[in-house]
């Protein structure tokens, strides 16, 4: 649904040229959900507006629904949907006229517009909202209504830019559940950005990661956490001086690294931590070594980006 090759986009301002995009390439199959996660600034929303044809790229290119993005951009609207980092929807309209306006926009007859504009109504939740100015809606109910008006011409490709920044918590989930909801009923396939690392490790299959313009991983999350991250193994001792011995056993243990004694504890990281973790506890009883406490933490997303570029993602969006 999604090829894109050595896409690129520069800006130029006055303080010099801006290479957002620097090249990137990427295949998205039907029906994939898959997350492109960054840090602020990291070219995700460049990227996606070259891909949905509102800004042409420096060089390369892209096939989105099988249409070049240069060449047929009216082709590649037909079948995509956006939804904005900003929202979309004008305040003093009700909404189920901003769906219909934006139905007849897309040149569909009146009665096709009402009758799609009830049904993603129905499908968002918004039955109850279809009378209320889009004034009087909150954050979460808004992004609600952006999704719908992405959907009205039943897109085969739905792109949304940070669709649950500025969302509490519970707003978050509910959109989530929801656009979860629409790809199952629909097969749509979804392309999202985001900077929250544990709804790109929950809701897609795959996670793509750009840096820098750059695309700098894109896999399974689980496997971009088991090759780039790995395991981390805490043993703590009840005895002082004991973490020197349990640093040489670890030493010998399969693809064990980053071996940091500290005060009473030691910590490592390993593949597959559930495994060796009973081994490792073996060998350290085995010379005697008395064992106070002994754990396996999974590695998150962050991990992963802090393995890739020394940088943590939390702290980015944290600050965001
Ligand atoms: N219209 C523009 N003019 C100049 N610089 C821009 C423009 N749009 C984006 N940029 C710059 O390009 C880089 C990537 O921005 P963006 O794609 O919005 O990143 P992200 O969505 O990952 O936060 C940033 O340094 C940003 O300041
Ligand atoms: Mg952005």
């Amino acid at each position: 649904m999604i090829h894109a090759r050595d896409l690129a986009r520069t800006f130029k301002t006055k303080s010099g040229p801006v290479e957002a995009v620097r090249g990137v390439s990427l295949d998205v199959a039907e029906g994939e959900l898959v997350a492109f996660l960054g840090p602020n600034g990291a070219g995700k929303s460049t990227s996606v507006r070259m891909l949905t044809t509102l800004l042409p790229p420096s060089s390369g290119g892209a096939l989105v629904g099988g249409h070049d993005i240069v060449r047929d951009p009216a082709a590649v609207r037909r079948k995509i949907g956006y939804v904005g980092q900003g929202t979309g929807s004008g305040p003093y309209h009700r909404v189920r006229d901003e769906l219909i306006t934006q139905g007849r926009a897309q040149r569909m007859s009146a009665a096709d517009a009402r009758r799609r504009a009830d049904e993603l109504l129905g499908m968002l939740e918004l039955e109850g909202l279809a009378d209320r100015d889009c004034s009087s809606l909150s954050g979460g109910q808004r992004r609600r209504l952006d999704v719908a008006l992405g959907l009205m011409h039943t897109p085969q490709i739905l792109f949304l830019d940070e669709p649950s920044t500025g969302l509490d918590p519970h707003s978050r989930a509910n959109l989530w559940g929801h656009i979860t909801r629409v790809r199952k009923e629909s097969g749509m396939t979804i392309f999202l950005t985001t900077h929250y690392l544990d709804e790109a490790d929950m809701m897609a299959e795959r996670v793509m990661i750009m840096d820098h313009g750059r695309m700098i991983a894109d896999d399974t999350p689980e496997r971009l956490k088991a090759d780039l991250a790995g395991d981390t193994i805490r043993v703590s001792f009840l005895g002082d001086g004991e973490t020197v011995t349990a640093a040489e056993l670890a030493q010998n243990l399969p693809q064990a690294r980053d071996i940091a004694p500290n005060g009473r504890s030691l910590t490592l990281t390993v593949r597959d931590g559930e495994a060796i973790l009973p081994e490792f506890i073996a060998r350290l009883q085995a010379k005697g070594l008395d064992i106070a406490t002994a754990s396996v933490r999974r590695p998150t997303l962050d991990d992963v980006f802090l393995g890739l570029t020394g940088r943590s993602l939390r702290e980015n969006a944290v600050a965001a």
